[in-house]
């Protein structure tokens, strides 16, 4: 089946099967191998892009699925830059450590931030309940994601965009 669907802003035409998993196709097909699996039957986030902005699980969904969508992967994040500020606070944090659920936890949080921009920390873990870590314990990712969050919120208000003064580490100045 040839289907047309716009993947990472560029408009692309697959001829695949259309109950192939779009996880699969991602990975084989368009060396995408960002997105992971971790489990494989909706569990645990690993997996996770966005349809059309919606965080879905991508080893549930038929290619078909996607069809005449947009499709964003992990690898989008950050257009040109190595690393958004989300996927830079993780690493800086220690919110990742085998990585696994980290291109997972990445998108989603960076949904999260874009629309809830006050979130508290619990409110950030709620929002990320669907991402399964079994490294971490999820504070070090909270740690990161309201580092993320608090330099965006600096930035707006005309402050500079630094991150890491949240950092347990951080002295202050
Ligand atoms: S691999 Fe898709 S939800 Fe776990
Ligand atoms: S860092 Fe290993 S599962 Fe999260």
């Amino acid at each position: 089946m040839k289907l047309r669907l716009t993947l990472n802003g560029t408009a692309r035409q697959l001829d695949v099967h259309p109950m192939r998993r779009l996880l699969d196709v991602l990975r084989a097909d368009l060396a995408l191998t960002g997105s992971k699996e971790g489990c494989g039957e909706g569990e645990c986030g690993a997996c996770t892009v966005l349809i059309d902005g919606e965080p879905v699980n991508s080893c549930l969904v038929p290619v078909a699925q996607a069809a005449d969508h947009e499709v964003v992967t992990v690898e989008h994040l950050a257009d040109e830059a190595l690393m958004s500020d989300v996927q830079a606070a993780l690493v800086e944090f220690g919110g990742t450590q085998c990585g696994i659920c980290t291109p997972g936890i990445a998108v989603c949080a960076t949904v999260a931030l874009e629309r809830e921009p006050d979130a508290s920390r619990e409110r950030l873990r709620e929002l990320l309940a669907g991402n399964l870590c079994r490294c971490t314990g999820y504070q070090l990712i909270i740690d990161a994601l309201a580092d993320a969050q608090a330099a965006r919120a600096a930035a707006a208000r005309g402050h500079g965009a630094e991150r890491g003064t949240g950092h347990p580490g951080a002295t202050a100045s």
